[in-house]
């Protein structure tokens, strides 16, 4: 099931040196992508049907194409690199195995946007990946793939890595803008969109590193070769960080569409200790759970989840067996959102307090029946209702949970305590 685009050099020693990440086919796309005209390359992405790898999917070439023409502003490209929602972690794969295929994928945006300066925006605690990007950065400059003539052409690039300090909604793509900017890492109302007004007021394609990893097979095979892979609406291959109660948590490469169960047995070695699936987290903690007859029909890509009323998100798939309680899941959850709240909305900044005062109210054995039912009406009045969607990545998967597992709260409201025997005696 396991395919090897992206992950290509991830198990090759030392790839992340660009003397060994040459030897295995790093920057044999530039030849082909500088004999290309920008609008080209645009093409090329655009045919080849890769979605934004940062939660939402976006058309990657069709992002690009929004840019205006001709403000006399300079482009910027923002990789987005803070990687901070609970359960994912495949970007880190490609900073600290593979930063070449990233500085190469650059290099092949940045021609086709016309950008001259690219700043990557790499989470605060990456304190070990940042070292191995900005070396392999150094690199790249020293063999002359960077800095005033990419690889010899009459083309400037430099790259700059700003460093987060550990905020959350900072990988929301306009706080990642105001943070870059030196300012409080606060979401920008939309519009004006990036694309228009973006990093220093002038015209900003921000996209996910593992989107950026993707273009060097791409221009180097060509686009048909990367929709080879995938299904006609989601093409090509993704890493899918697989964590929680599985025999073989881990990283894997796999092509879009494949059924979610099988990828669970074949691939991770089913659900650990022999017991039973109670749920599955599809793409990250922002996404509505599935019940195991759901996870038994959906599969790996955008269309599938998006029908089974849940979205594809990041990738990070956390399976949860019969042991979980899902009181305290949803409470972890709510208190990481309602910490990592920005602030400047009040449902956001208050609303999800009370929804973390009302779960906690139950775990205490002080709930009823009715503070269930209000913290489902919270999670109505708040969504959609922010400047960004912070907010709704909390509220989404907490209302799945209510209504997938109502039972479990019901039981600390009618009888004070845990569904769940492990807890109960814990
Ligand atoms: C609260 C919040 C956090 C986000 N965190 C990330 C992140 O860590 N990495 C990321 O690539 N996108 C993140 N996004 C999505 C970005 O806003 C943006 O859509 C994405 O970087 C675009 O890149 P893509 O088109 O290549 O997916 C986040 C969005 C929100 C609302
Ligand atoms: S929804 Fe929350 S995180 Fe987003 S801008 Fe509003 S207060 Fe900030």
């Amino acid at each position: 099931m396991e395919v090897k685009i992206l992950s290509a050099r991830f198990d090759i020693d030392n790839a992340h040196r660009i003397d060994v990440a040459r030897t295995h086919g790093a920057y044999r796309a530039l030849d082909k992508l500088f004999a290309m005209a920008p609008a080209e390359v645009i093409e090329e992405v655009k045919a080849s049907g890769l979605r934004g790898r940062g939660g939402a999917g976006f058309p990657t070439g069709m992002k690009w194409g929004f840019l205006p023409k001709d403000t006399g502003k300079p482009v910027y490209l923002a990789v987005n690199s803070d990687e901070s929602e609970p359960a994912t972690f495949k970007d880190r794969y490609i900073l600290v195995r593979d930063p070449h295929a990233l500085i190469e994928g650059i290099i092949i945006c940045c021609w086709a946007i016309g950008c001259h300066d690219c700043y990557i925006y790499i989470r605060g605690e990456y304190t070990s990946q940042v070292k191995i990007l900005q070396a392999a950065i150094d690199e790249a400059y020293g063999a002359g793939y960077l800095g005033a003539r990419v690889a010899g052409r009459d083309f400037r690039l430099d790259v700059t890595v700003h460093r987060g300090a550990g905020a959350y909604v900072c990988g929301e793509e306009t706080a990642l803008l105001e943070s870059i900017e030196g300012k409080k890492g606060q979401p920008r109302s939309k519009p004006p969109f990036p694309a228009v007004v973006g990093l220093f007021g002038c015209p900003t394609i921000i996209n996910n590193v593992q989107s950026i990893a993707s273009l060097p097979y791409i221009i180097a095979n060509g686009a048909a070769a990367y929709r080879a892979y995938g299904t006609e609406k989601s093409c090509g291959t993704h890493l899918f960080g697989i964590s929680g109660h599985v025999e073989r948590p881990g990283m894997y490469e796999l092509p879009l569409g494949l059924p979610l169960l099988e990828v669970l047995e074949n691939v991770a070695g089913g659900v650990w200790k022999g017991r039973k699936l109670k749920g599955v987290i599809p793409g990250g903690s922002s996404t509505p759970v599935l019940t195991p007859a759901e996870a038994a029909t959906v599969t790996l890509d955008y269309e599938s989840m998006a029908a089974h009323k849940t979205m594809f998100g990041s990738g990070g798939i956390v399976v949860l067996d019969e042991t979980v309680d899902m009181v305290r899941l949803v409470e972890n959850l709510i208190a990481f959102y309602h910490h990592e709240s920005c602030g400047q909305c009040t449902p956001c900044r208050e609303g999800l307090g009370w929804m973390l005062k009302i779960v906690r109210k139950l775990l205490a054995g002080e709930g009823t029946v009715a503070d269930i039912d209000l913290l489902r009406e919270l999670c109505d009045n708040i969504e959609m209702k922010t400047v960004c969607v912070l907010s709704a990545a909390c509220t989404m998967p907490v209302r799945s949970y209510l209504e997938k597992f109502r039972d479990e709260f019901e039981a600390y409201a009618l009888d004070g305590g845990s569904p769940q025997p492990e807890q109960r005696e814990g």
